[in-house]
């Protein structure tokens, strides 16, 4: 839907008055009417670096979800305030990892004698708390743009991986990037006890697996593969490494947001497509590449959007420059000083990945 005219000159307006105060940063699934606000636009990976490339700004308005402005907040300097338009803007996915349950899930690690042999790995969609857990513990984050390159690591630390909190991308990795089979991996669910798993099948498993997963990605099936396929004749099927196992072994190709755009850039003109990501994501996509002559539609039939990306819309988005450009300090997220140092640590071990 086209932005109101109103707010478009009112977030114009406020964001030159800031000038270089204020750097703006969007993930791909934000709605067209923030991300034309974007300084840069990028996948988790691409924003986590890309935080700390302007030092000389005071203010990063970070138009994505919460467990990425934390992030932003670690990697910037002290005195660089970031803001989350609206602080509802959560992630059920990060929500389903709190630090007493990975604490619990270490303690059975532990009973079961195996927490030396364990490299946690964490999906950058996760809170700083769980950050800062993986970096105590030897282990670092990943994005779904780095995942193998993390698991290879991980697996040069330790001889099993627990990865948190995203059991899709974790498997997914685990299987087609490193070979494992779906039997290496095990899934430890938080709200049964010793995450419903025997001692036996946690010696046994390379792959402990947080019983976690994306909402919006994990909708797709493989009823949704097939009916595309039927739909479409040579349709290339294109998902995100958040969709279910079975979803993305049906897929043609699989990757992150980044990648997801890359390909479609590469793609030849007349090509088709099915994407299994975000729908914001995908109509930009699809009316970008209209014009060359390249088909993109949606994989599921019913709309999918992030509902909690969603959150950031022109209204707040406006309501938060406005008040910087007057002065007010609005919606900062700030990590606390101990969890930001060990949250930094994971985070700068998966920056040092190869
Ligand atoms: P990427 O940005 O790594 O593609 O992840 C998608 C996502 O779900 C972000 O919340
Ligand atoms: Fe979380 Fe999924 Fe939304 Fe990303 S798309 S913010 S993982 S719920």
């Amino acid at each position: 839907s086209p932005s109101d005219p109103d707010l478009v000159e009112r977030a114009r307006a406020a964001k030159e008055k800031l000038g270089d105060k204020v750097f703006v940063l969007g993930h791909h699934y934000q709605r067209d009417e923030v991300i034309q606000f974007a300084d840069v636009t990028g996948d988790s990976f691409k924003l986590a670096r890309d935080a700390a490339a302007k030092p000389e700004a005071e203010y990063i308005v970070f138009c994505g979800v919460h467990f990425m402005a934390e992030s932003a907040d670690i990697l910037t300097t002290d005195d660089q305030k970031v803001v989350l338009p609206d602080l509802a803007a959560g992630c059920s996915m990060a929500d389903m990892a709190t630090a007493e349950q990975v604490a619990e899930c270490w303690d059975v690690l532990t009973e079961a004698g195996i927490a030396e042999q364990v490299v946690p790995v964490s999906y950058m969609n996760s809170s700083a708390d769980i950050k800062a857990f993986t970096g105590k513990h030897g282990g670092t984050i990943c994005t779904s743009s780095n995942a193998k390159k993390a698991l290879d690591w991980a697996f040069e630390q330790g001889e099993k991986v627990l990865f948190l909190p995203d059991q899709h991308l974790g498997r997914n990795t685990a299987v087609r990037d490193l070979g494992m089979s779906l039997d290496d991996c095990v899934v430890y669910n938080p709200h049964k006890p010793n995450g419903g798993l025997t001692v036996e099948e946690l010696r046994a498993a390379k792959m402990i697996l947080w019983r976690g997963h994306c909402s919006v990605h994990g909708r797709f099936s493989l009823d949704s593969v097939n009916d595309v396929r039927e739909r479409i004749p040579g349709v290339n099927v294109l998902v995100h490494p958040e969709c279910k196992h079975e979803v993305v072994a049906a897929a043609d190709y699989v990757g992150s947001t980044e990648y997801i755009i890359k390909a479609l850039e590469a793609a030849p003109a007349g090509s088709k497509w099915a994407i299994g990501t975000e729908l914001n994501l995908v109509r930009r996509l699809a009316n970008r590449f209209a014009p060359e002559g390249k088909e993109i539609v949606f994989l599921d039939k019913t709309v999918c959007f992030c509902s909690t990306m969603n959150r950031i819309d022109l209204p707040h988005l406006v309501w938060a420059l406005e008040s910087l450009a007057e002065g007010n300090l609005v919606n900062r997220i700030e990590v606390d000083k101990e969890t930001e140092s060990f949250a930094k640590l994971a985070l700068e071990r998966m920056l040092a990945l190869p």
